[in-house]
């Protein structure tokens, strides 16, 4: 007998009878979390918000990194937010690896993955300081 954590989404729609052209429509139009967002407005303070390397906070979709010290683009890391698994908020483990809490998947300071079982990257954006304000495109 197949229990809730044995069996696949595939499997589960096999069971109950879709199969064939059925199976891939249902299949095709379930997607997974790697939602992309487009941050708009995201306007950050880091001498009020992430001022230390390590620290991290979410606006319009996105995770916001300090991965260095400095005030400088390459201090941050902006980052969809939502795991490309099944789209739990990742949170940011320091040391470059964002991380799920939901399944354990891992990303880079790129967005690729780095540990599964997420398949595909987080969406990166472009991290933008002037003065002491973050923006990001
Ligand atoms: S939802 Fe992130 S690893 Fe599953």
């Amino acid at each position: 007998m197949l229990t809730q954590e044995s069996i696949s989404r595939k499997d589960f729609l096999k069971s109950i009878g879709l199969g064939g052209p059925a199976l891939m429509a249902v299949l095709a139009s379930c997607t997974n979390a790697n939602s992309s967002v487009t941050p708009s407005g995201v306007s950050i303070d880091i001498t009020t918000t992430i001022k230390s390397v390590g620290e991290y906070t979410y606006s319009s979709g996105v995770i916001i990194a300090r991965i260095s010290a400095g005030s400088t683009a390459a201090s941050f890391v902006a980052l969809s937010k939502s795991c490309t698994h099944e789209g739990t908020t990742v949170t940011y483990q320091g040391n470059g690896v964002f991380y799920c809490p939901n399944h354990g998947a891992q990303f880079s300071t790129t967005g690729s993955v780095t540990r599964g079982p997420a398949n595909s990257s987080l969406s990166k954006y472009t991290v933008t300081v002037t003065g002491s304000i973050l923006t990001i495109a």
